[in-house]
C-alpha cells in the first residue's frame, strides 16, 4: 500500500480497434473486465476512495463496474485524448495532493509490485513524474521514449508524429505514469492538441515538465508481457492467456496439483485448496471457491460455485451457481445449476441434472434423473430415470421430498406435491398426490399375464 497516493484509470475511449460495439475496457482477460482488472491492480497499492476511473464511452456500464468494485467514476462526456481525461477529475483529484499514479485501462497485466516501484522511482529521483517504459521488438501502435545524450527521458513521440527514426525506437511509453500532484496540476493546461488527432496527449507532460525546469524518470521494466496494451482482439486473448498462465502457476505454487495444466482454463477470481487434484482440459470460472483435497475429473466445467474440502467432480460434469458441501460426489457427466445445493457426502451420477434443487446429506441420484424446484431430505435415495415434472406449461412447482425416502425407478413426481418422511415409492409409478410418512405409494397399472397367448397367434 500506498499512504500518499491516488489512482487514475483511464477508461472512457471507444476502443475503435477491437471492432465491437461494447467499450473496449468491458471485454474480458482472465475472466474480468479490463476495466476490473485494472481497478483490482490498483486496489492492492490504494484504498477504494483513492481509486478513480474516467468513463465516457458506455459510461452506465464502465460505471456499474467502477460502482460494484467501490471505485469512484469521473466523467469524461467527449473523448478529446488521455491528457483531457486527467483533467476531467481535476475538481476531484487535485484536492487529494500528494501523488497520482495514473494508467491506461487496456493494460491488464501490470503488477502492483511494479506500480510500487514506479511509485518509489518518483519518489527517490525527486523527479515531477515517472514513467514505466520497456523495450518491445515490435512498438507499432505504442508511444515512444525519446532520451537525451545523458540518457535522460525527454519526450514521449506518439506513433502518429513520429519522425522514421523515432518509430526506430524500440522502448516505449507503458501509458503509466506517477506524477507529484502539484506539478501535474500547475501545468496539464499546457497540453495542446497540436497532433494529426488533434487530441490531449498525456504523454506531452513529460516534454512540458522538462521545459518547466522540472525532472521526468523512467523505470524501465525487463518484462515487456506486463505493460502489453490492448488494442485489439490478438492482444486481448494474449493478455488473457498470460493472466490465466500466471494464475495457473500460483496455484501450483499454493499446492494445487494441476494435470497438463497447459490444457486448463482458470478465471483469476477463482480459489482452490491445497492437495486439490484438476484434471486435464478442465475449465473453473468466476468467483468459484473450491476447498482441500477435491477433485475435479476431466473436462469439467465448474462456475460461480463453492465446493467444501473432500468433494468429488467426476469427468464431464457442469456445475454452475451451485454449492457442494464437503464430501459430496458429482458426475460423471452431472449437471447442477441454478442454485444446486448438495448436502455433505450427497452423491450425484451420471445423466442426473439438479436445478434449484436441495439434495439433503448423504442423499443419492445415481442414474438418469431431473430434480427441479425440489427440496430432498437426508438419506433419501432417487431411483435411476426419476423426473420431477416441475413445470405446467405456465408456473414451476415445488416437490418435497422427506428424510430417508425411497424413490423406485422411473418415478413421475407431479409437482406441486410431497413425499413425507419415510415413504416408499414403488418403480414405474405417477405421483401426483401427497405421500403420508412411512407409506407405500404405487402409481401404476397392474401386470396382466395372459397364459399361451403367443401360442395361439
Ligand atoms: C496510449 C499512449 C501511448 C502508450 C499506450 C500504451 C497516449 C496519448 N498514448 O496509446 O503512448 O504507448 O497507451 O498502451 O496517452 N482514454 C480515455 N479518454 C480519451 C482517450 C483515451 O479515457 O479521451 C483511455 C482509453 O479508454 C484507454 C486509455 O485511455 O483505456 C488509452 O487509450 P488508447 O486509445 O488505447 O491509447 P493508445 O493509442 O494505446
Ligand atoms: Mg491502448
Amino acid at each position: 500500500m500506498l499512504n500518499d497516493a491516488a489512482v487514475v484509470i483511464l477508461a472512457a475511449g471507444q476502443g475503435t480497434r477491437m471492432k465491437s460495439r461494447m467499450a473496449k475496457v468491458l471485454h474480458g482477460a482472465g475472466g474480468k473486465p479490463l476495466v476490473r482488472q485494472a481497478i483490482d491492480t490498483a486496489l492492492e497499492i490504494a484504498p477504494p476512495e483513492r481509486i478513480f476511473v474516467v468513463v465516457g464511452y458506455q459510461a452506465d456500464r464502465v460505471r456499474a463496474e467502477v460502482e460494484a468494485a467501490g471505485a469512484g467514476a469521473i466523467h469524461q462526456a467527449e473523448q478529446l485524448g488521455t491528457g483531457h481525461a486527467v483533467l476531467c477529475g481535476e475538481d476531484r483529484l487535485a484536492r487529494l495532493g500528494g501523488r497520482l499514479i495514473v494508467f491506461v485501462g487496456d493494460c491488464p497485466l501490470i503488477r502492483a509490485a511494479t506500480l510500487e516501484e514506479l511509485a518509489e522511482t518518483q519518489r527517490r529521483s525527486g523527479a515531477a513524474a515517472a514513467v514505466i517504459t520497456t523495450d518491445v521488438d515490435d512498438p507499432t501502435g505504442y508511444g515512444r521514449i525519446v532520451r537525451g545524450a545523458g540518457g535522460d527521458i525527454e519526450e514521449i513521440v506518439e506513433q502518429k508524429a513520429a519522425t522514421p527514426a523515432q518509430l526506430a525506437v524500440r522502448e516505449i511509453n507503458s501509458g503509466i505514469f506517477c506524477f507529484d500532484s502539484g506539478a501535474l496540476w500547475k501545468h496539464i493546461r499546457e497540453i495542446r492538441p497540436d497532433n494529426a488527432a488533434r487530441e490531449y496527449y498525456l504523454t506531452d507532460m513529460v516534454s512540458i515538465l522538462i521545459r518547466a525546469g522540472r525532472r521526468v524518470a523512467a523505470l524501465k521494466v525487463p518484462d515487456s508481457n506486463e505493460l502489453l496494451g490492448i488494442n485489439d482482439r490478438m492482444q486481448l486473448a494474449a493478455a488473457d492467456r498470460i493472466l490465466r498462465e500466471r494464475k495457473i502457476r500460483q496455484l501450483m505454487l499454493d499446492g494445487v496439483t494441476i494435470e497438463k495444466p497447459e490444457t486448463v482454463t482458470v478465471d483469476t477470481g477463482v480459489k482452490i485448496g491445497m492437495d486439490t487434484v484438476i484434471g486435464p482440459f478442465v475449465q473453473i470460472t468466476g468467483d468459484t471457491a473450491i476447498g482441500e483435497n477435491c477433485r475435479v475429473g476431466a473436462s469439467s466445467i465448474i462456475d460461480r460455485s463453492i465446493l467444501g474440502d473432500n468433494v468429488e467432480v467426476f469427468p464431464f460434469s457442469m456445475i454452475s451457481g451451485s454449492t457442494l458441501d464437503a464430501g459430496a460426489h458429482v458426475g460423471p457427466f452431472a449437471r447442477l445449476r441454478m442454485g444446486a445445493h448438495l448436502g455433505e457426502g450427497a452423491h450425484v451420477g451420471n445423466f442426473v441434472e439438479l436445478k434449484k434443487t436441495r439434495l439433503g446429506a448423504g442423499s443419492k441420484s445415481m442414474h438418469l434423473a431431473y430434480l427441479g424446484d425440489s427440496t430432498i431430505g437426508e438419506k433419501v435415495n432417487i431411483g435411476a430415470g426419476t423426473i420431477t415434472c416441475n413445470y405446467d406449461g405456465h408456473k414451476k412447482h415445488a416437490t418435497t421430498i422427506g428424510n430417508g425416502v425411497f424413490v423406485g425407478s422411473n418415478s413421475t413426481l407431479i409437482a406441486p406435491v410431497e413425499l413425507e418422511e419415510g415413504a416408499y415409492i414403488g418403480a414405474g409409478s405417477v405421483i401426483n398426490h401427497k405421500v403420508p410418512a412411512k407409506a407405500l405409494a404405487l402409481g401404476r397399472s397392474r401386470q396382466v399375464n395372459k397364459e399361451g397367448w403367443n401360442r395361439r397367434k
